[in-house]
């Protein structure tokens, strides 16, 4: 009993050390032309959206169907999320096209996501990728404009997203 409990120990040991080595040695490729393989792409997604849904969970989501509140998300948009994430008649930038998780097309993937779960991306950012967290300089009014905005992005045409934000100027904060 007490022998094979030391074997169990030295095996958790001798591969705590390979990994020690491992990340030590300089062989695993950071490079983000490298994509992950399959398992770490599967943990990273797991963790991900379950991570995005739990804290989410608790959020209260204010009248989103505003104009005002629509036409200043869409300001805001303009000036800090269209380079990643395009925009109706606007194609993603080409800092996107070099990141790596790659930032998807907004106005395609909305709809995967409530809108609580839309405000705490927005918020707080996810880590270990290109999103940043507009939280850190930007208020919850300014975040849920945002949302407003990103609600009426799949069925947006390019006309109406210019009428949207030609006359308005998104204020730095
Ligand atoms: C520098 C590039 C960059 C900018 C600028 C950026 N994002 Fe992102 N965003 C990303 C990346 C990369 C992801 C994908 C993260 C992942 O794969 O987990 C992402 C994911 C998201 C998601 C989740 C979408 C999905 O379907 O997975 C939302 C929502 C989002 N961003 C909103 C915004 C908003 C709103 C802004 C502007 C206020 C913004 N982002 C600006 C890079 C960016």
């Amino acid at each position: 009993m007490m022998k094979n409990l030391l074997k169990i120990l030295a095996v958790i040991i001798i591969l705590f050390l390979i990994f020690i080595i491992y990340i030590y040695s300089g062989s695993y490729n950071i490079s983000a032309m490298v994509p992950h393989n399959k398992l770490t792409r599967w943990v990273i997604g797991v963790t991900t959206d379950n991570s995005i849904k739990h804290h989410s969970k608790n959020i209260t989501v204010p009248n989103l169907n505003d104009d005002a509140m629509i036409k200043m998300g869409a300001a805001h948009y303009k000036e800090m999320c269209v380079d990643c994430h395009g925009a109706p008649g606007i194609p993603q930038d080409e800092i996107a096209k070099g990141l790596y998780p790659k930032p998807p097309v907004l106005a395609r993937t909305v709809h995967e996501w409530t809108p609580a779960e839309l405000f705490w991306m927005t918020k707080n950012g996810i880590k270990m990728t290109g999103m940043p967290a507009w939280g850190t300089t930007h208020s919850d009014e300014k975040i849920w404009a945002l949302v407003a905005f990103m609600e009426k992005l799949p069925n947006m045409t390019p006309e109406e997203f210019n009428n949207l934000v030609k006359d308005v100027k998104a204020d730095n904060d």
